[in-house]
C-alpha cells in the first residue's frame, strides 16, 4: 500500500516536470470569491496577524495563544509532522476564524533527500531533472506538513567571494530563468493537491551583486542592469507561477529592497502582474533601522507596508505598529486588504483549508525512498564537470587506489549549505562508494582531517600514495565554508590542501582531484598538481556513489560550468556576458614582456590586467567528457528576420570518441549594435544531447527573435533591429559565428 502512494507521488512528480505540464497552481474564481468571503468576516487585527510571520522552533506553548487570537498566519522552522498538527489545530480548531497556518522552511536543495547545491544543479543544464528534484523536495516536505519552501533562489551571482553563490544557478540570467522555471513546477507541481509546496523566489532583488561579495552588502545596480541581468528568472518564475517570493536585505542605490516601492508594486506587481504573496526576508523589516532607512520599528512597518510588502518574517514591526498605522491614516486599509488576500489566496491555493493535518505515520514513509535517492544520484552525476583530464580517466580496473583529502569522507560536508534536515547518517561518501566499487583495491588516508586544516609533513599519505597505482583527493571546502553570511576573500583551497596535491603529484603517482565545493574555486595552480580534475560542488546525500561511477567511467561526465571558473580572485568580477568594450581585450602583452625602463605607453592598448590579461581559468558553459563532440555545418534558414520570426539552425553534432556521451550544446547570440552597448554573448538557448560513440546527429534549435529584446535607451523591452552573430557550441568561448539580420 505504502509503496503504491510512492510510486503514485513518483509518477505526479513525473507528470509536473514533463514539457507538456500547465505552468503550476494558478489562481481560479472560486478561490477570488472564497478569501473574499473570508476577508468580509475578518477585524482589522485579524487581518494583520495573518501578515505576521513567526519562527516557531518546536514551542506550541509559547505561541498557543497569540495562534488562539489569530495573531500569526505563518510559522517557519518546524518540520516535526506532530507539532505541525498540534500548531495547526489551535489556529484552525481554536481560532475565531480558523484560518490554517501557512508552514514555511529553507528546503533550498532537497528535504531529507539531499541533492547538489543549487550551483551543481545549474551545471546540469537539465531542466527537467532539476524540476524532478525540486518535486521530490515537495513530496518529502510536504509530506511533514511543509507546504511552502523558502526556494527557488534566483539572485544572479557574479562573485564567487559571495557564499550565496552556491545557493543560485551562477551568473547567467538565461540560464536563471530556466532552472528557475523549472524548480517552480517541481515544487508546486502541475495541478494543486496536497503535495504541492508554495514557491518562494527569492530574494528581490539585486542580492547577488553585494558590494566587494561580502553578504548583505549594498548594490548599486541601474535600473536598466536590473531588468536586463538581475531580474529575468524573477519575471519568468512569475510566468511559470510563482506563488510567493522574498525581498533582500541589500539596499540598491540607497534604497532597502524591503521599502522598494518601484521593485515591488510598479515592476512586480503592475508589469508582471504577481498576485502572490510578498514576504520580507528574515527581520529584513527592522534591518531598515540599521540601514537609516527609517527610524524605528513603526516607521519601517509603515514603508514595508505601502512599499508592497504582505508578510513581515520575524520583524514583527506588522504586528506591532499596523493598526496604529492604520487609523492614522499612514498604512490605508485597503493595503492591508490586498496583503491578506494574497496571503489566504496562497493558503486556499494549497488546499490547507480543506486539509491542514499531516499523517505522520504516512511522512516516514515518504522519506529517502529509492526514486528520491536515485534522483539525487542522477543529479550529482549530472552536475559534476570535468575540467582537466589527461587520461587517467576513466580508471582502469585492477588498480591499487588511494583515497585521501578531507572532503572523502565527510558526510556532513558533502551536503553543503542550506540543508537543515539532510541528515549525515543517510550519506553516502565516496569513500564509503569506492569501497563498494573496488572491494579490497581501496587504501584510505586522509593526509587532512578538514578542508582548513594545515600541516607541514604529509609523511603517511605520501608513503601510501607510492604504494599505490593511482590517487583520488577529495578536497574542496567544508559545507559551513559558503552559504549565507559566509564570504571568503581568498578563493584558493584552504588550510594546507594545495601543499596536499603537490606531495601527491610529487609522489610519481597519477593524483585525480575531485573538487567539492560551494563556489568556484581558483585551482589554477592544483591544475598543476593533478592529471584530473573532477568539479563536483557539494554533491548531496547521493555523492558518494555519483562520483564512484563517473570515476570508473560507469557514468560519462556532463555538467558544464554554470559559472566562469577565475585565475585569481582579483578578477572579480570576470563573466562570459559583459558588455563590449571600446578596447576588447586580445590576449596580449603581460607583464613579462615590459622593457625595463620602458616609457610611459598605453601598453596592449585594451581592457585587462597586466599580470592575469582577461581570460578566466574556465570559461562559462566548459566541461570536458570521456569522448569529444564535434560541431560541423551549421547553417541558419533565412539570413535576414522580422521581430516576430523564428530563427532556426541547423548543424551536425558529432560524438567523435569511442563511447557514449552527453553534450550540452549551447547557442549564444551577440546583438553588434544597440541603443546602448551590448554583452559579447549571450546564452539564448541550451540542450543536452546523447550521442553513442561515432554517432552523428543533425540538430535543429529553434530561437524566437523575441528573445532577443533587451531594455535599451529609452527602457522599454524590445528587439532593436540590426546585425547579430549566432554560435552553436559546447562553451561560451568556442565555435565560429553565424550572421543574420533582423529588421
Ligand atoms: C535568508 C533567507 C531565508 C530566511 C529564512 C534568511 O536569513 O536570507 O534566504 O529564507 O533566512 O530562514
Amino acid at each position: 500500500m505504502k509503496r503504491t502512494k510512492i510510486v503514485l507521488l513518483s509518477l505526479l512528480a513525473v507528470l509536473a516536470c514533463s514539457p507538456q505540464a500547465g505552468t503550476s497552481v494558478g489562481s481560479c474564481p472560486d478561490v477570488e470569491a472564497r478569501v473574499d468571503e473570508i476577508l468580509s468576516r475578518m477585524t482589522l487585527a485579524e487581518k494583520i496577524g495573518q501578515m505576521n510571520q513567526v519562527s516557531a522552533g518546536g514551542d506550541v506553548a509559547h505561541y498557543a495563544d497569540a495562534l488562539r487570537k489569530g495573531q500569526v498566519g505563518s510559522i517557519l522552522n518546524e518540520v516535526d509532522p506532530d507539532k505541525i498538527n498540534a500548531f495547526q489545530r489551535i489556529a484552525v480548531e481554536e481560532s475565531r476564524l480558523g484560518i490554517p497556518l501557512l508552514v514555511g522552511r529553507d528546503v533550498i536543495h532537497g528535504f531529507h533527500t539531499v541533492f547538489p547545491i543549487p550551483l551543481g544543479l545549474a551545471a546540469t543544464f537539465d531542466t527537467a531533472l532539476v524540476c524532478r528534484g525540486a518535486r521530490v523536495a515537495a513530496l518529502e516536505a510536504s509530506a511533514q506538513g511543509v507546504r511552502w519552501t523558502f526556494s527557488p533562489m534566483l539572485d544572479i551571482a557574479r562573485d564567487p567571494r559571495w557564499g550565496r553563490i552556491a545557493e543560485g544557478s551562477g551568473e547567467d540570467p538565461f540560464l536563471g530563468a530556466r532552472m528557475a522555471e523549472a524548480m517552480v513546477r517541481g515544487y508546486q507541481g502541475s495541478v494543486p493537491d496536497s503535495t504541492s509546496i508554495a514557491a518562494c523566489i527569492k530574494h528581490f532583488v539585486g542580492y547577488g551583486a553585494a558590494e566587494g561579495g561580502r553578504d548583505y552588502n549594498s548594490t548599486f545596480l541601474t535600473e536598466r542592469e536590473l531588468r536586463n541581468v538581475y531580474s529575468p528568472p524573477f519575471e519568468a518564475a512569475v510566468k511559470a507561477g510563482a506563488l510567493t517570493l522574498m525581498t533582500s536585505f541589500n539596499d540598491n542605490d540607497g534604497v532597502p529592497s524591503t521599502g522598494n516601492r518601484f521593485i515591488l508594486k510598479d515592476i512586480l506587481r503592475d508589469e508582471w502582474g504577481f498576485d502572490g504573496l510578498v514576504v520580507t526576508d528574515w527581520n529584513s523589516m527592522g534591518e531598515m533601522i540599521p540601514h537609516g532607512f527609517g527610524t524605528d520599528r513603526k516607521d519601517v512597518a509603515e514603508k514595508a507596508a505601502n512599499a508592497g510588502v504582505d508578510m513581515d518574517m520575524m520583524t514583527f514591526g506588522f504586528l506591532s505598529h499596523l493598526e496604529e498605522l492604520v487609523k492614522s491614516g499612514a498604512v490605508k486599509e485597503k493595503t492591508i486588504d490586498s496583503a491578506v488576500r494574497n496571503i489566504l489566496r496562497v493558503k486556499m491555493l494549497l488546499g490547507l483549508f480543506e486539509q491542514p493535518y499531516v499523517d505522520p505515520a504516512a511522512a516516514k514513509a515518504v522519506q529517502y525512498a529509492p526514486e528520491h535517492l536515485a534522483a539525487a544520484r542522477q543529479s550529482a552525476e549530472e552536475s559534476a564537470i570535468l575540467l582537466k583530464n589527461n587520461g587517467v580517466l576513466p580508471l582502469r580496473e585492477g588498480l591499487r587506489i588511494l583515497v585521501t583529502g578531507p572532503l572523502a569522507d565527510a558526510p556532513h560536508d558533502q551536503l553543503g549549505t542550506w540543508c537543515f534536515d539532510g541528515e549525515k547518517e543517510h550519506t553516502i561518501t565516496p569513500l564509503r562508494a569506492l569501497e563498494a566499487r573496488y572491494p579490497g583495491q581501496i587504501r584510505f588516508e586522509p593526509g587532512l582531517k578538514y578542508s582548513r586544516q594545515r600541516r607541514d609533513r604529509f609523511d603517511e599519505v605520501t608513503a601510501a600514495a607510492r604504494q599505490a597505482d593511482v590517487v583520488l583527493a577529495f578536497v574542496g571546502e567544508e559545507s559551513i565554508l559558503s552559504g549565507e553570511a559566509h564570504s571568503v576573500a581568498d578563493l584558493n583551497l584552504k588550510g594546507s590542501q594545495s601543499e596536499l596535491l603537490a606531495a601527491l603529484k610529487a609522489c610519481g603517482k597519477p593524483v585525480v582531484a575531485v573538487v567539492m565545493a560551494g563556489r568556484p574555486l581558483t585551482v589554477e595552480r592544483d591544475l598543476a598538481h593533478c592529471d584530473a580534475m573532477l568539479y563536483s560542488f557539494h554533491p548531496g546525500t547521493m555523492g558518494g556513489p555519483a562520483l564512484a561511477g563517473l570515476l570508473s567511467g560507469d557514468v560519462n561526465p556532463s555538467g558544464k560550468t554554470p559559472v566562469t571558473f577565475l585565475r585569481t580572485v582579483g578578477q572579480v568580477p570576470l563573466y562570459y556576458n559583459h558588455h563590449m568594450t571600446g578596447r576588447p581585450y586580445n590576449g596580449e602583452t603581460l607583464l613579462d614582456d615590459i622593457d625595463l625602463e620602458a616609457g610611459q605607453t598605453s601598453l596592449g592598448n585594451t581592457s585587462y590586467y597586466l599580470d592575469y590579461g582577461a581570460y578566466p581559468l574556465f570559461p562559462f558553459g566548459y566541461g570536458l567528457s570521456y569522448t569529444s563532440f564535434a560541431y560541423s555545418g551549421a547553417a541558419l534558414d533565412k539570413e535576414t528576420y522580422g521581430t516576430d520570426d523564428t530563427v532556426r539552425v541547423r548543424f551536425t553534432l558529432s560524438n567523435t570518441g569511442s563511447r557514449e556521451g552527453t553534450e550540452v550544446v549551447q547557442l549564444y547570440v551577440r546583438d553588434l549594435v544597440g541603443s546602448v552597448t551590448r554583452p559579447v554573448k549571450e546564452l539564448k538557448a541550451f540542450r543536452r544531447e546523447t550521442l553513442k560513440a561515432g554517432e552523428s546527429r543533425t540538430v535543429e534549435i529553434s530561437l524566437p527573435v523575441s528573445e532577443l529584446a533587451f531594455y535599451g535607451l529609452d527602457m522599454v523591452k524590445k528587439v532593436e533591429p540590426g546585425e547579430f552573430r549566432l554560435w552553436v557550441a559546447g562553451d561560451s568561448a568556442s565555435g565560429e559565428p553565424l550572421s543574420f539580420k533582423v529588421q
